[in-house]
């Protein structure tokens, strides 16, 4: 054993669904001896066969390193976690529509893992849980319990966990901070050591930042639109100083996946129980309503000439159904959520999405027929509608589009394509906040 291999820690991962995956994988990848461990056994044996069921870039690579070095294994069986020095939930919390989480299968973990961990083994919290949750595991352990959220983004999961921007431990125990604190020697990544309370906030606080930051750009899109000015050029403006950062500045459809949507609500009811001012952050999440409403009635605009033209039998072609480019993902999709409007006003959808084969999308059956050959979604048309920003829409046909579709409109929600080319193929071209 090398000295390196000597500092390493044999890990116990509870929960193989994607931030578990990746946590495992990568802290394989780091040296450490690591043990997923999933009530799911169908998921584990696939696990165990090197199979990825969720896309994201160099998780499988990762997998396999994991598997081949047997650093890392899976199994269903919990004693496996008698041997771990860190035990890292990675369960999911389910957040209902009013905020609040489910915490059973979270509960459910921690007491079956309780009897068999070993006695200095140090539980580190990185599913996303309401605040006080990391101090109330503690309390039912009888042992310490460590914060250690994650600020993984869909698409770039492997990456991020390996290049993070910042390393949180929120524990009250010195000894076990510093031993969750040492999973990640190695990285370059500044550590942030703080109580468990301000460690979960502190995860909740910054993606409703990231939502009420999505959310501003949203609504100044739409001043820009009444005033006469291009968003493209204010956000330029806006990126280049280094307090506002020159990220999450893109107006769209709305922000949407299986995180910001769930932890915003989360923040929300957190803070009403909490008795705190939550107008600005309710106001995010309202605006983000409201933009769903903006961009339905931008494209009754631009395909009827009125914000409130019947839309009745009219076929629309749109352009993107997941969240955001780069997944496959349409949880709380705004993509849908325009979506449902457009079908609410008589629209008939059809779909195209490179993340999304045409069979395999419960949350598009009944309101898009998604086909897999973008003409398809052209031919008839009386519209198109950009929702997802995905790169390759910039280099299609837009001529052979524009041909295929009743009437050459496009309403691009995302300011992904070049206004000048689509004029040019005969598209009668929309922006937002343009
Ligand atoms: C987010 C956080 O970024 C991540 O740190 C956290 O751990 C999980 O939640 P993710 O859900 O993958 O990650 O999505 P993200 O890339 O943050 O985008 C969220 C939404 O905002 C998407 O719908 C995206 O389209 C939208 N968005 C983002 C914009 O509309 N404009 C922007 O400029 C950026």
């Amino acid at each position: 054993m090398s000295d390196h291999d000597r500092d390493r820690c044999t890990v116990g991962v509870v929960g193989t669904g994607y931030v578990g995956l990746t946590t495992a994988a990568c802290l394989a990848h780091l040296g450490h001896r690591v043990t997923g461990v999933d009530i799911d056994a169908r998921k584990v044996a696939v696990l165990r066969r090197g199979d990825v069921p969720i896309a994201e870039p160099g998780l499988d690579t990762l997998v396999a390193d994991g598997l081949a070095t047997r650093r890392l294994t899976f199994t269903t069986d919990l004693t496996a976690l008698a041997e771990a020095d860190v035990v890292v939930l990675c369960v999911p919390t389910p957040t209902g529509p009013d905020g609040t989480a489910d915490l059973r299968a979270y509960d459910a973990a921690v007491d079956a893992a309780a009897p068999v961990l070993a006695a200095h083994c140090v539980v580190a919290v990185k599913s996303t849980v309401p605040v006080g949750t990391t101090t109330r595991t503690a309390r039912r352990l009888g042992r310490p319990a460590v914060s250690n959220p994650e600020f993984l983004r869909e698409g770039h999961a492997a990456h991020d966990f390996l290049h993070p921007d910042r390393i949180v431990v929120g524990g009250s125990d010195p000894d076990a901070a510093s031993r969750v604190a040492s999973l990640y020697d190695g990285l370059t990544a500044p550590v942030v050591h703080t109580d468990p309370v301000s460690s979960e906030l502190a995860k909740y606080a910054s993606n409703a930042f990231l939502a009420l930051k999505v959310s501003y750009v949203n609504v100044l899109a739409d001043l820009c639109e009444r005033l006469g000015a291009d968003v493209v050029d204010v956000t330029d403006v806006m990126r280049l100083d280094p307090r506002i950062g020159s990220t999450f500045l893109s107006p769209g459809p709305g922000w949407g996946g299986s995180c910001l949507p769930k932890d915003t609500r989360a923040l929300l009811h957190t803070a009403t129980e909490a008795g705190a001012d939550v107008a600005l952050l309710a106001d995010a999440v309202a605006a983000n309503e409201r933009q769903h409403e903006r961009m339905a009635r931008k494209v009754r605009q631009a395909v009827t000439g009125s914000p409130e033209g019947s839309l009745h039998g009219v076929r629309l072609g749109l352009l993107g159904v997941t969240f955001k480019a780069g997944t496959d993902d349409v949880r709380d999709s705004p993509a849908l959520a325009v979506a449902q409007r457009l079908a609410a006003a008589g629209a008939v959808l059809t779909g195209y999405d490179p993340g999304v084969d045409r069979d395999g999308c419960p949350g598009t059956h009944g309101l898009v027929q998604l086909v897999d050959d973008v003409t398809l979604v052209a031919k008839d048309a009386a519209g198109l509608v950009l929702l997802t920003e995905w790169p390759q829409f910039r280099d299609l046909d837009w001529a052979h589009l524009a041909e295929l579709t009743d009437r050459a409109t496009i309403v691009d929600t995302r300011n992904l394509l070049d206004p000048p080319t689509l004029t040019r193929a005969g598209f009668t071209y929309f922006g937002l906040g343009r």
